[in-house]
């Protein structure tokens, strides 16, 4: 698939068919994770993934409630989660920039938007939610407190298939000199 289809066409699926993913195509998307650039290549993204219909029915109950109906039916549940203090630090611990710890959610998302175009490259929609009880998700898991849990994201068959959501002007986001 072109890549340009993937940038363009990708939407974020709130309503999912049944479909039951193999663990090699979990591996699959997790490995375009890992393409992603990353900060002094410090690699710190990690993925959590509930496959199970036991693991995902907790994963749900640990979202925000008008995200629990939008992942029913996700053929899987990706948690991302990073290792902190490393992207954007020196190695004696003290940020190296001004956005202070910002570049580690920053290497998150790049990470984050491979699994969703690689996803949609596989067949699949996706959700990224940012909406859910913390403590849940990391008891669901283990995850240790040397990580910090970001985005959950939603991978499934779709069952509808939205429209883009309107973007800025170019104008209102761009300045070129
Ligand atoms: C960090 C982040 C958190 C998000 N959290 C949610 C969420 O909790 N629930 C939801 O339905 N969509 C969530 N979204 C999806 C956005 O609403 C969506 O990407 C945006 O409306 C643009 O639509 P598109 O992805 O179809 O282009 C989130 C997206 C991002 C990047």
């Amino acid at each position: 698939m072109e890549l340009n289809n993937a940038i363009y066409q990708r939407r974020s699926i709130r309503q999912y068919k049944a479909h039951t993913m193999t663990e090699n195509e979990v591996l699959e998307i997790i490995k375009a994770g890992q393409m992603a650039p990353s900060w002094k290549n410090s690699q710190t993204p990690r993925y959590f993934v509930a496959l199970s219909e036991e693991a995902k029915a907790k994963v749900i109950d640990a979202l925000a409630d008008f995200n629990k109906e939008r992942a029913q039916n996700a053929s899987c549940i990706i948690v991302t989660a990073i290792k902190t203090k490393r992207s954007g630090y020196d190695t004696d611990g003290t940020p190296a920039t001004h956005l202070g710890h910002g570049f580690e959610c920053f290497d998150n998302g790049l990470a984050t938007q491979n699994i969703c175009l690689k996803a949609y490259d596989m067949g699949y929609g996706s959700l990224i939610m940012g909406l859910y009880d913390e403590k849940k998700v990391r008891a669901i898991f283990g995850i240790e407190d040397d990580l910090a849990v970001c985005a959950l994201v939603a991978i499934g068959k779709a069952d509808i298939c939205p429209d883009m959501p309107r973007r800025r002007a170019l104008e209102d986001i761009l300045v070129i000199k």
